[in-house]
């Protein structure tokens, strides 16, 4: 191709031209120019600006990608709010929408403007005298993340607007997304380099738009919808939202095709309806539609609500549901050591995404539903949940479709698996070795009211578990500090510190042990009382149902609780390991009563925050005076403790007569006793109305 000679108005020509080229292809999906060609007057600019860089428009086509790459994003301050909007699930909704607005507008019908409801992600895009200067997420609606570098590698957005038309700053509203087909594509590629894929294009869209880095949003096929404005300044927007969105189109942006004015609430119900139907075969997804009063007037006059405008409305799609078959049924262990079944489909496209599995949620559920391994079922997606199958067509159960039974055994760990009465969750027992529970044992276990390893925190954990340094919590003993210190962001000093919290935590107490070890259903207290009742550990690890009956507090899912934990070898070889590493706590004779002090035999409950005391310390002293913390006010509560913004504990406290103590107060009785004439004179001298 024959070039022109490289001058300043050249570079300018080219600039235009590549930027309608650039329009055609990424606004109009109609490109006039073949890729070649294309690339051809994109190479001419950058040779000429090479040769020149003073000729350099920050609008140039060249300047799209290549900002450095940040390490965090501005704040940035909307100037005019970024609301949400009021959502539709029926068509009553719809009906008190209009009936609200006509109203309030006292209009017999109504004029709407409607449009798709695209389900990406809300910017908002300022262009002064013409040109992009910022792009914000949405934020909170009022303050926002600067992406201006992100939204720049964006094609279908314009980097400068025909200024014939531009007022002097318009914020131009809408919504970044990935179309279907560049979502599909990119997943592919995704794979294909052994790269994570995405669930949804909305979920790539997002992942795209919020790198630090904009050279990485440059290479994902994000897009652009424009649907409203922020602020405008210099001239009279047009008076409608329909003529809004038009003239946003004349200025270049992609608006939805689908947009529609219709009159009325038959006009927005019919608008629905066809939208659905389309909803499939549509570019990009959407999760409803949205109506708004077409007159800006009008829309001004309703105003706002909350924190939604009172002339617009999501009217929202239901899930949706596909059907597929059910290759087979496997079971999950998550966190807590609950035991999932997961079916298994035959991938089939469901709500803009390949569903691959559901969750059956439970083996109740499966009985209920009668789920099979080869039936065909219907799924359905609703949002970013998981898929859930919602019934069986049972008239297509083929001869040897097979009955699933829960495993006797974790397919994690190999240990038992239970279900307690009324439960209608499966359990993993080996709560302190099953790798599906390690990072939470261990966590737990290290907490502050467990075991008390200062800075044993997530972080750490994920890493220790992840380089398989530490698979149970006796593990935690044999870390060097050199071993620490090789851990990601862990100075030596750090290192050293961690370790000094680990030996420091290896002298503990009995109840801190008990209630370390996780067991279902035991908390601190109840660890507590163990610990007061039995005296050792080896006590209660041999102790039968019958006698852990004997601990107040200990009803008889407890009791099967603890008997099933210690059943566990799995569990008990932890237990002997931490003794080996020399974990220590004083044992001592089994004590008949409970402990004495000012408080025992009371009952108190916390409510509202303190003056000077935490929660956690209230507890510990109550605890060490011998009282008891219950959850609940009830007519057996002694006192209710209450601070600053009470809950309504305080409130049925004054109801049942139970007396009220302040944080003073509260120490008094601590100290005293609360039945010496003194403390209890002073509590109810005081008590709160
Ligand atoms: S108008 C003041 N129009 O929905 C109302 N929003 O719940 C401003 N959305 O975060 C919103 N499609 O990102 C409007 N055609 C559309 C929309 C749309 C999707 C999103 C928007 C916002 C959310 C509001």
């Amino acid at each position: 191709m024959e070039r022109a000679r490289p001058s300043r108005s050249r570079a300018e020509a080219l600039r235009k031209e590549i930027a309608h080229h650039n329009y055609r292809y990424h606004v109009l999906d109609a490109p006039e120019i073949t890729d070649t060609e294309y690339d051809a007057l994109f190479r001419e600019l950058e040779a000429i600006e090479q040769a020149h860089p003073d000729w350099i428009t920050p609008d140039s086509p060249t300047q799209r990608v290549g900002a450095a790459p940040l390490t965090e994003y501005a704040a940035v301050t909307h100037r005019v709010p970024m609301l949400s909007l009021a959502n539709a699930f029926s068509e009553a909704d719809v009906e008190g929408f209009d009936r609200r607005v006509r109203e309030a507008v006292d209009a017999e019908r109504i004029e709407y403007c409607c449009e798709p409801k695209f389900d990406g992600l809300a910017v908002t895009l300022a262009y002064e005298h013409g040109r992009l200067v910022q792009g914000a997420t949405r934020g909170d609606g009022y303050t926002g993340e600067d992406v201006t570098a992100n939204v720049r590698t964006i094609r279908a957005i314009p980097l400068s607007l025909d200024s014939k038309h531009a007022p002097r700053l318009l914020e131009v509203r809408g919504e970044v997304l990935m179309l279907r087909r560049s979502f599909a594509l990119l997943n592919e590629r995704q794979s294909a380099r052994g790269e994570r894929t995405f669930v949804n294009a909305r979920n790539a869209a997002a992942g795209s738009l919020r790198q630090l880095d904009s050279r990485l949003t440059a290479a994902r096929p994000l897009t652009f919808y424009a649907y409203g404005i922020g602020a405008f300044e210099g001239s009279e927007p047009p008076a409608k939202h329909s003529e809004l969105l038009e003239f946003l189109r004349e200025l270049c942006f992609r608006v939805a095709a689908q947009r529609r004015v219709v009159y009325g609430v038959d006009g927005l119900l019919a608008y629905y309806d066809e939208l659905g139907a389309l909803r499939a075969e549509l570019p990009f997804d959407i999760d409803g539609v949205v109506y708004k009063v077409n007159s800006l007037r009008q829309q001004a006059a309703l105003g706002f609500v909350s924190r939604a405008p009172r002339f617009a409305l999501a009217h929202k799609f239901p899930a949706e549901e596909a059907v597929t078959t059910v290759t087979g049924i496997e079971v999950q262990v998550g966190r807590t050591g609950a035991l999932t079944p997961v079916a298994r489909l035959q991938p089939v496209f469901v709500g803009g995404v390949t569903v691959t599995n559901a969750t059956l949620h439970n083996e109740d559920e499966i009985r209920r539903k009668d789920v099979r391994i080869g039936d065909s079922v219907i799924v359905r997606r609703a949002g970013d949940v998981i898929p859930e199958v919602v019934r069986v067509l049972a008239e297509r159960r083929p001869a040897d479709a097979r009955i699933f039974h829960m495993p006797k055994h974790c397919p994690v760990c190999g240990s038992d698996v239970y279900r307690e009465p009324e439960e209608a969750v499966s359990r993993c027992a080996g709560g302190l070795v099953c790798a599906a529970q390690r990072k939470q044992a261990l966590l737990h276990f290290a907490s502050r009211r467990a075991i008390d390893i200062d800075g044993f925190g997530e972080k750490i954990v994920d890493q220790l578990v992840e380089l398989a340094m530490v698979h149970t919590p006796a593990d935690i003993y044999r870390l060097s500090v050199e071993q620490l210190a090789s851990l990601e962001r862990m100075g030596e000093k750090s290192a050293a510190n961690l370790h000094a919290a680990i030996e420091r935590s290896r002298r503990t107490t009995l109840s801190r042990l008990i209630y370390a070890l996780g067991i279902r259903h035991v908390g601190e207290a109840t660890a507590r009382d163990l610990a007061d009742h039995f005296g050792s550990l080896d006590a209660i690890v041999h102790a039968d149902a019958q006698s852990l009956l004997q601990v107040c507090e200990v009803g008889a899912v407890i009791a099967a609780s603890i008997e099933r934990f210690f059943a566990e070898p799995h569990n008990r070889e932890v237990i002997d390991a931490l003794r080996a590493a020399g974990v220590t706590w004083p044992e001592g004779a089994a004590k008949a009563a409970d402990s004495i002090g000012p408080a025992s035999g009371k009952t108190f409950v916390l409510t509202g925050t303190l003056p000077n005391l935490s929660r956690d310390e209230v507890r510990d002293r109550i605890q060490a005076a011998g009282g008891k913390v219950s959850g609940s006010v009830s007519k057996k509560t002694d006192y209710v403790v209450a601070g600053a913004d009470p809950g309504s504990k305080l409130a049925k406290a004054q109801e049942l007569g139970v007396t009220v103590l302040d944080e003073k107060q509260l120490l008094q009785v601590l100290e005293i006793g609360g039945d010496s004439s003194h403390g209890e004179s002073t509590a109810r001298k005081d008590r709160r109305d």
